[in-house]
């Protein structure tokens, strides 16, 4: 399994703090929101990850990650997408980094408190993505449920309310799917849409939907952003982070210091 955190975009929405970093890279209370992410994907067993940016803050991304990650049996490789166009576009930006292996995705903005561990290292074929209940199911891909909690069809930010389902960032997909993202046609808003991939999977029978349990959120607003980093401090959701990631962020503040001194 090989893990893709997709972290580009021009995340306008949080604009003027996008100015100067990227979205992902914003403080959720002690650390970038990127870790979070990141902690899902190395938590679950995952080596191999791909970090995929925007051309403006790749050298952010690269100071904050790159020279800490390959000494912890971690290997991280970084790719540019050009122009964000779609979510679905990542499985074709990182179709090399791919190859023949399965693939977790998971978005740069999305924090969970829930460990997907057993989901991803149990995952065979097929795809898998997660439903939670929101107020807001307009802000999100929603699942459409029949009585028994079987999948009907998935609608990416439904104007009416055809469901209280979103589907949160973290999506896990056979090899396939590097296929089926190249077949997907830009939707009205110009996007290549995760969606149509579930849909793709959902239309063959092969698309199992997991529930969140914990808190799911989206840091892509001011007042997400805001409420995520009162909740991690408040659950304490940094205690429960892989000790490889709170290793690589201790040893990359020691390295600070030590450039910090020799600049002072
Ligand atoms: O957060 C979950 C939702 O994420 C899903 O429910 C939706 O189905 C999915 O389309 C997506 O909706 P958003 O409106 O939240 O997507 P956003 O444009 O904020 O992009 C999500 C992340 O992906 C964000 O970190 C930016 C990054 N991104 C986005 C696009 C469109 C890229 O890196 N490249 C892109 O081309």
């Amino acid at each position: 399994m090989k893990g893709i955190i997709l972290s580009g975009g021009s995340a306008t929405r949080l604009f003027p703090l996008t100015a100067t970093t990227s979205k992902q890279l914003l403080p959720v209370y002690d650390r970038q929101m990127i870790f979070y992410p990141l902690n899902v994907l190395v938590k679950a067993g995952i080596k191999d990850i791909l970090i995929i940016v925007a051309p403006e803050h790749s050298g952010h991304f690269l100071n904050l990650l790159g020279s800490i990650f390959d000494k912890n049996d971690i290997r991280l490789e970084f790719k540019v997408q050009k122009n964000p166009r779609g979510l679905a576009d990542a499985f074709i930006v990182g179709e090399n980094f791919i190859g023949q292996d399965n693939v977790t995705m998971i978005l740069g903005d999305n924090i969970f408190e829930d460990d997907f561990s057993d989901e991803i290292k149990n995952f065979k074929s097929g795809a898998k993505v997660f439903a939670v209940k929101v107020p807001d199911p307009e802000r999100s891909g929603v699942v459409v449920f029949d009585d028994q909690m079987k999948a009907l069809k998935i609608v990416e930010k439904p104007k009416d309310r055809i469901s209280d389902y979103a589907i949160p960032g973290l999506y896990i997909y056979d090899n396939r799917v590097v296929k089926v993202a190249k077949q997907v046609k830009p939707s009205a808003r110009g996007e290549i849409e995760i969606v149509d991939i579930h849909n793709w999977y959902l239309d063959k029978g092969e698309l199992a939907v997991g529930l969140v349990k914990g808190k799911w959120l989206d840091a892509g607003t001011f007042d997400s952003l805001l409420e995520a980093g009162v909740y991690v401090k408040e659950k304490k959701l940094y205690e429960k982070f892989d000790p490889i990631i709170n290793r690589a962020i201790e040893e990359f503040n020691e390295e600070l210091k030590i450039i910090c001194k020799k600049r002072l």
